[in-house]
């Protein structure tokens, strides 16, 4: 049962009431909402150079300073032509083998006792994230890291800045040195590595640290970036689909036949993710109902117009993979868990953009094909050594920097006898 008591229904019901344009009203924060396919590609593909991600004063773009995430124009571009060495598909293959082993890793130390699956996952996706990127042991880190990387996320959050700019923030700055001296201390050791031959560039780090444009200051920026967009967003991901397998035991049926079928007790490679069907099919509606980054932020950079409504130079205008996906017009039953929807005979009649989990256009998520594999490999991991129960079956839509299951998900992992 999913309790709806965050902003997220509120604009729901705005939209339901308003149409696929609306403005919020609240002092210093009054954005225009565009939902839909068509709004989706006038923010993402059409008017992708009007609308500006980088928002100078946003916690996001403090903390990123020149990540990917937060730029704009040629130079987004190019940096991100640099980075998507890191992304091909050859080296996906690579990192199935460190997310199989932190998944092992996590998983060795549970007992039958209930526990937070969304605490458990973001250890795996934080460990997974730093030796696939960075080619790094980050277990040695946890401790010490962990708490400040958490403090990172609730600055980026949406909270009080959004009408407060000042807010204070307590401990922030502590965590932000935290982390950022851990980074660049990567950064150091790696490049005396690279240039005294003991190493490849055959990660992400490797790839910026040969980039001749690339100061330890902009590689920061990249790291950072990495570390937080790509494994909250995948937390997310795990943390609902795990919730929502539990809820629809029929579902968790099929997704245990499949993966007996395909893997057995055989470790997961590349080659078996691609066969995983069903499972592919409920990791897209837990996209569809819960896209962990439910909403997209812009900013104008001049007058334009959307199907007769005008939006002004400097208003904020926000895209909504979530509220698109629940619009009856494309999702009939929108509330409902039906993986059928992405059946290639239900997918096809679909407009381009009804469905944009990982954004789109020239600036779609470029972890998108890893954080498929990622949350396949996970979950097969998990299936194949474990019976999952759901305990505490009321959550709520928490929005964080991501849209998570709050206050988490208390899952009961019962070993099975025969996978040890
Ligand atoms: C389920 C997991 C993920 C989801 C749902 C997701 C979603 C998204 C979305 C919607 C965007 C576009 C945002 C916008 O239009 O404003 C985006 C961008 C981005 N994502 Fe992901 N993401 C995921 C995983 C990852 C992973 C694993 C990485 C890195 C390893 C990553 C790195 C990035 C980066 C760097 C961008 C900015 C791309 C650019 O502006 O060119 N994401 N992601």
């Amino acid at each position: 049962m999913i309790r709806q008591r965050s902003m997220l229904a509120a604009l729901q019901v705005f939209q339901q009431e308003l149409g696929h344009v609306f403005r919020v009203n609240l002092p210093g924060f009054n954005p225009v909402v565009l939902v839909g396919p068509e709004a989706n590609r006038f923010v993402l593909v059409t008017q992708r150079d009007e609308l500006r991600w980088r928002a100078e004063h946003d916690p996001i773009t403090r903390l990123l300073r020149d990540g990917l995430l937060v730029i704009d124009g040629d130079w987004h571009d190019t940096l991100r032509s640099y980075m998507n060495a890191a992304f091909h598909r050859r080296m996906l293959a690579g990192y199935v083998e460190a997310m199989v082993c932190y998944t092992d890793q996590v998983s060795a130390t549970w007992d039958a006792s209930p526990r937070d699956m969304l605490a458990e996952i973001r250890r795996m996706t934080l460990l997974i994230l730093v030796q696939t990127m960075f080619k790094v042991d980050f277990s040695p880190e946890m401790g010490r890291l962990w708490p400040a990387v958490l403090r990172l996320l609730a600055y980026i959050s949406p909270g009080l800045w959004l009408l407060w700019r000042d807010v204070p923030r307590p401990g922030y700055a502590r965590a932000r040195q935290e982390v950022d001296q851990y980074l660049y201390r990567l950064i150091q050791a790696r490049r005396e590595a690279l240039r005294e031959g003991h190493d490849e560039p055959d990660d992400l780090l490797g790839v910026l640290l040969t980039t001749p444009e690339m100061s330890d200051d902009l590689i920061r920026d990249q790291m950072l970036t990495m570390l937080i967009a790509g494994h909250d967003t995948s937390t997310a991901l795990l943390a609902w689909t795990l919730y929502l397998l539990g809820r629809h035991p029929a579902a968790m049926t099929q997704v245990q036949a499949e993966v007996e079928t395909v893997l057995g007790s055989e470790t997961p490679t590349l080659e078996h993710m691609a066969e995983l069907r069903y499972l592919e099919r409920v990791i897209n509606e837990s996209l569809r109902l819960y896209p962990p980054l439910h909403i997209g932020t812009r900013t104008a950079a001049i007058d334009l117009e959307f199907q007769g409504y005008c939006i002004p130079a400097g208003t904020r205008v926000l895209y909504s993979p979530y509220l698109t996906h629940r619009l009856s017009e494309y999702w009939p039953n929108p509330d409902q868990f039906d993986p059928e929807r992405f059946t290639p005979e239900q997918t096809r009649p679909r407009p381009p953009y009804s469905f944009v989990p990982f954004g789109g256009g020239s600036r779609i998520c470029i972890g998108a094909a890893f954080a498929q594999v990622e949350a396949k490999v996970i979950l097969v991991r998990l299936l194949q050594q474990f019976e999952l129960e759901l305990i505490q079956p009321k959550v709520h839509l928490h929005m964080g920097v991501t849209l998570e299951p709050g206050p988490g998900v208390m899952m009961r992992m019962r070993r099975k006898a025969d996978r040890k």
